[in-house]
């Protein structure tokens, strides 16, 4: 056991990571942990790391009465340090052009060891990360993991967008309002996590997927422009960009036009951009959700690459082979891709690709068209024959040495199937600069969505968002209709992630009641879910609209991190767990017993 010291009235000078010549010669105080360590006979090294990076520190036994370096040999790593020395420029020889300070070490006079630390059960030091322990060890030793130079960078980032966006709301004339956690269990689509309620035993309160309906009623308040930080609750299957809390810049309007919006928006855009060093050109691009999907099969395509869908239905319709055929008669499609240069792709790759396809996207088969200079290859080519093979790399223009994809079926299946496939390409070849960052407008999505397995309508983005004004008579005109009417909604996609989502909204009652009964709400249902809201839209509501961008999916892709796991502090697994606390936990039967719950063995 070492024996510790306190830190008494040391007061630290400086972080260890922003030293550097200007300081030679001056007596410094440090602190912090100690990273690596190299023992020899007469000195000891130690790398002393804080937030700001580390700097290396030399326990001489020469130096004073050898007394610094007697007490630094038991050191090791993560022991948490003080010291106080002399800042030196180190040797020719020495320099590391690779460290921030490695023109400097300290040359240590005293000592205080402040606390000692286990063996830290994954590695600290950055080289080290990409054999880094699995995300479940670093997830259950997170407090470990968030030493690291990478979690620091990215709580940092974070903190640094939170503070722009602040400044940049507030400057627009936009109120901060907290919303509340407790509320009633809404209906947007995904999962309530639900809390009960000790007062009010076999009531429940929720906690908020959004405060899409607060913003809207702070609208009606009269707050004119309101944002929040807002944390978010959603009970669904997670994926890498999904937490079951996760936050978002929520933004709401009165009197809006979307170009204003827009323009908030994408100014804040450029702002964050900037952090990153990345200058952005404004305005952004825009797309329509029908365009998006044709171009690229994506309600959020990712622009930074080309490989757009090519509609080849009727380069193929003549040809005499039943799965095209079956598909085209059935009003879907057949579209193509080309992969450039990739006529080289394995069989193997190419069986791997269409298994994928076939599971995850549904696709029939995935057809592919080798295009070398004797014309194109491959099985399909007997199929369709050989004219036909030449006008599909005719009209998708595909040049030797490329490979063409070819999918077939509803227009759905086809879009999904080979939107998929662009991107697992473009991400395989590397089609991309991976530090751009490309956003995109999509607008005009459709207001409702079938879902054929429960055989109902649903609002594609929620039954709050407004119709397009000349597309109101739609909702009168029968369900078969509906599929044609298009929301004044649209979502922000960046790199092909959806990083925010907003409309127009409904402000009068009659319009919100034409879409409750297109959506199957009976009038009591509709008023026992939302009549509060029903009655507010009743009192002089003003035209509204906003948006919410997803905080945590922004500061990842401008991180340039995996996850979004990567850039929250304290993430839950993809599994929906906390390692580190253990939750979700059984709770003690009295308090069960006091709010009145009975688990259903
Ligand atoms: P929406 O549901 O589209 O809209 O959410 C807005 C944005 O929030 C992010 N997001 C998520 N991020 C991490 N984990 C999740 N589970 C998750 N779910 C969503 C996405 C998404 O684009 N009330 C409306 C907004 C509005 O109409 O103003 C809403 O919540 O980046």
């Amino acid at each position: 056991m070492v024996e510790l010291d306190y830190l008494g009235d040391w007061q630290r000078t400086h972080l260890n990571g922003a030293l550097s010549v200007a300081e030679a010669g001056q007596t410094v105080t440090l602190m912090g942990w100690v990273g690596r360590r190299r023992d020899h006979a007469t000195a000891t090294f130690v790398d002393l790391r804080d937030h700001s990076g580390f700097v290396q520190v030399v326990f001489d036994s020469a130096r004073g009465d050898g007394a610094a370096h007697a007490k630094a040999r038991p050191l090791r790593s993560e022991y948490v340090i003080a010291v106080r020395g002399v800042v030196t420029r180190r040797a020719p020889e020495a320099v590391n052009p690779k460290l921030a300070t490695g023109d400097i070490e300290i040359h240590a006079d005293e000592l205080r060891i402040l606390n000692d630390a286990q063996t830290p059960p994954l590695p600290l030091d950055e080289e080290k990360s990409s054999t880094l322990a699995s995300e479940d060890v670093r997830l259950k030793y997170r407090y470990l993991d968030l030493r690291r130079p990478t979690m620091q960078a990215n709580l940092r980032l974070r903190a640094q967008v939170t503070a722009t966006i602040r400044r940049w709301m507030d400057s627009h004339g936009f109120l901060e309002v907290e919303t509340p956690f407790l509320i009633r269990s809404t209906p947007e689509g995904a999962r309530d996590f639900i809390v009960p309620s000790r007062l009010h035993p076999g009531s429940f309160f929720a906690l908020p997927q959004s405060p899409q309906l607060f913003k809207q009623l702070l609208m009606i308040g009269g707050c004119d422009r309101y944002y929040q930080i807002a944390r978010c609750f959603r009970d669904e299957d997670l994926r890498a960009d999904r937490q079951p809390e996760f936050t978002q810049l929520d933004v709401e309007m009165s009197f809006p036009q979307t170009e204003t919006l827009f323009a908030l928006v994408e100014g804040l855009m450029a702002e964050l951009a900037k952090l990153r060093g990345i200058e952005i050109s404004l305005p952004l691009p825009r797309l329509t959700y029908d365009e998006a999907m044709r171009r690229f099969g994506s309600d959020k395509p990712d622009i930074r690459f080309g490989m757009e869908l090519q509609d080849i239905s009727e380069v193929v319709r003549a040809a005499d082979f039943p799965p095209y055929q079956a598909a085209l008669e059935a009003g879907g499609c057949v579209k193509a891709i080309v992969a450039p240069g990739k006529a080289d792709y394995s069989r193997k790759t190419l069986d791997d690709f269409a298994d994928w396809l076939r599971k995850d996207y549904k696709a029939g088969g995935l057809g592919y068209l080798k295009v070398v200079a004797e014309g194109p290859q491959s099985p399909l080519v007997k199929s369709l024959g050989e004219e036909t093979a030449q006008a599909i790399a005719r009209a998708t223009g595909a040049q030797v040495g490329d490979m063409v994809f070819i999918v077939a079926g509803s227009n759905a299946v086809v879009a999904a199937s080979l939107g998929a496939l662009r991107v697992e390409i473009a991400k395989r070849e590397r089609l991309f600069d991976p530090g751009q960052l490309a956003f995109l407008w999509v607008t005009d999505f459709p207001m409702f969505e079938f879902d054929p397995a429960e055989r109902r309508w649903y609002a594609m983005h929620h039954p709050f968002t407004s119709p397009r004004e000349e597309d109101l008579p739609l909702l009168e005109a029968g369900p078969e209709r509906w599929g044609c009417a298009r929301a004044q909604a649209y979502d922000l996609a960046l790199n092909g992630v959806e990083v925010g989502g907003g409309s127009i909204r409904i402000h009068r009652a009659d319009v919100q009641r034409r879409v409750f009964d297109a959506l199957g709400f009976s009038e009591q249902d509709a008023r026992q879910r939302f009549g509060f809201f029903m009655d507010a839209l009743t009192y002089g509501t003003p035209p509204h609209g906003g948006i919410a961008l997803g905080l945590d999916r922004l500061v990842m892709l401008l991180a340039g991190a995996d996850s979004i796991r990567d850039v929250i502090a304290f993430p839950k697994t993809a599994q929906a767990t906390d390692l580190m606390c253990d939750a979700p936990n059984v709770v003690d039967p009295a308090q069960l017993r006091e709010l009145r719950l009975r688990l259903d063995p």
